[in-house]
């Protein structure tokens, strides 16, 4: 609390001190500008006239009608200069009140900077004001029952919760709303919809899932990565199709759909980095050529669809995590049937590995130019981090115009620092080439020092 008054005292003295010298500044100004004004302004003919004075009184004749002229065009030059100092006093007036207002800013900017750095001033408790018990419960903080521990530096703790969570209450309200024990709401789209809103990670719900009912043990591996699990392994109210088979038919669906054939196994999924075109779509054993043998052991998929990547790499006995969203469709749900890991989260959060861990990151339509550029950057970066040095960054299609290509992403991703191992560029047709629509591909290394 002290330390909080001086610090304010200290910040209204700032200011005053500021607000002084802004004044003793503007009193410099307004003399030398007078200084300027009298000497080069209207006021000039004081020298001038005079040597014209000068002349008239060496002249032996005074022409007295000359000199009232004289006088009374000099007195018309006078009034005119008198309104014209007018004019100025009333700019420098406005100019005042302007570095007024101009100080009165800067200090109420120093506020926000000094509250922002000041975090007792801001509490997590006044941005829990207005949410329920529960939710606040779940949050935190909580006493540690063994009191204050170095590893934290702090006596109490706090879960894990987005920050967007507290942008958005009302919505954090009704999440945490639920019978506790009891089963939670079937509320997967309301929910996956918070997320993407920046409220991930979420608080932690005391309720239970929906159970599905006539649960089946798993299909084993391998069988399980190429087949299609049983309806009853699912809760489908969230999805628009209730079953597998209306999935696996929606590629022939009209209307748009997240990866709309991703269910059909045997389809496009199937023959999906077996073969290297040359161009865009590269091969698995083309890229896990480009390393030793056996050195690809681990990595991720950010946007995985239905995990079609993990399961090939599977195969090459490469343990690949699976980020998806259930995008009307049961994505998770489908990619752990198949036996391989998925992961709840969106393309916002700062990846859940430790730095200079993974082999492998790829990534298939998900990085492309809908990312607001820092986002994008910051996200590379992260890539960048969890990527051990050596690891690959295989970049798949990255969807972009061609005014984005070399103006903005070819020098975003040569900032972050990867060394290109391979790039392809090509264009998308399919809605003309007038479009100017770009794919580029590209495996990526960080540097091994
Ligand atoms: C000087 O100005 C006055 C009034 O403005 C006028 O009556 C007078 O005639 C002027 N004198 C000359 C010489 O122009
Ligand atoms: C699957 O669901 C669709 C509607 O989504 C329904 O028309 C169809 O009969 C269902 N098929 C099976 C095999 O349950
Ligand atoms: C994967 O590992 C298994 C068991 O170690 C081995 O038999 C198999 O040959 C490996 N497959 C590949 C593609 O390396
Ligand atoms: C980008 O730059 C490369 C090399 O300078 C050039 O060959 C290519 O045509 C450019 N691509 C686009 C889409 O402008």
């Amino acid at each position: 609390m002290g330390s909080e008054e001086s610090i304010s005292r200290k910040h209204s003295c700032q200011h005053n001190q500021m607000k002084y010298k802004l004044k003793i500044l503007m009193l410099i100004v307004l003399s030398n500008l007078l200084t300027i004004y009298i000497f080069t302004g209207p006021y000039s003919y004081m020298h001038y006239p005079i040597s014209r004075f000068s002349q008239l009184s060496t002249s032996p004749v005074f022409d007295s009608t000359t000199l009232l002229l004289k006088l009374n065009s000099t007195r018309d030059e006078l009034i005119a200069s008198r309104s014209q100092i007018a004019d100025l006093q009333k700019e420098l007036r406005s100019a005042h009140s302007l570095v007024e207002e101009l100080v009165v800013q800067l200090s109420r900017l120093n506020g926000a900077i000094d509250q922002a750095s000041n975090p007792t001033k801001f509490t997590y408790n006044d941005l829990l004001d207005d949410v329920s018990d529960e939710a606040k419960l779940a949050i935190g903080p909580h006493k540690l029952p063994l009191g204050y521990t170095p590893r934290m530096g702090s006596d109490e703790v706090y879960s894990s919760v987005g920050g967007g969570c507290l942008k958005h209450k009302e919505d954090l309200r009704k999440y945490m709303s639920y019978q506790v024990g009891g089963e939670c709401p079937v509320d997967d789209v309301f929910v996956q919809t918070l997320m993407l809103k920046g409220c991930e990670p979420l608080p932690r719900r005391r309720c239970h899932p929906k159970s599905p009912a006539n649960y089946v043990e798993p299909t084993p591996l391998p069988e399980s990565l190429w087949s299609i699990p049983p309806d009853s392994s699912l809760i489908w109210d969230p999805y628009t199709c209730k079953n597998y088979t209306c999935l696996v038919e929606r590629r022939k669906a009209p209307g748009s759909y997240d990866c709309k054939d991703c269910f059909h196994l045997e389809g496009r999924e199937k023959i999906r980095w077996l073969f290297d075109n040359g161009g865009l779509d590269y091969g698995i054993d083309q890229v896990l050529a480009m390393k030793p043998p056996g050195t690809i052991r681990i990595g991720l998929d950010i946007g995985g669809g239905s995990g079609t990547f993990a399961a090939r790499m599977k195969e090459k006995n490469v343990t690949i995590v699976t980020t998806s969203m259930n995008f009307d469709g049961p994505f998770n749900s489908f990619i752990a049937s198949r036996g391989l890991i998925p992961m709840h989260v969106s393309v916002s959060q700062r990846f859940p590995f430790f730095e200079n861990t993974l082999d492998i990151v790829h990534s298939m339509h998900v990085l492309s130019n809908w990312i607001p550029d820092a986002m994008l950057e910051f996200t590379l970066y992260d890539i960048y981090r969890v990527l051990r040095p050596g690891g690959l960054f295989w970049l798949d299609r990255f969807f972009c115009f061609g005014s984005q290509l070399n103006a903005t992403y070819v020098p975003m991703f040569d900032r972050v620092g990867f060394r290109r191992l391979r790039w392809n560029t090509g264009m998308k047709l399919d809605r003309g080439i007038d479009k100017n629509e770009w794919y580029f591909s590209a495996v990526l290394e960080k540097p091994m020092t």
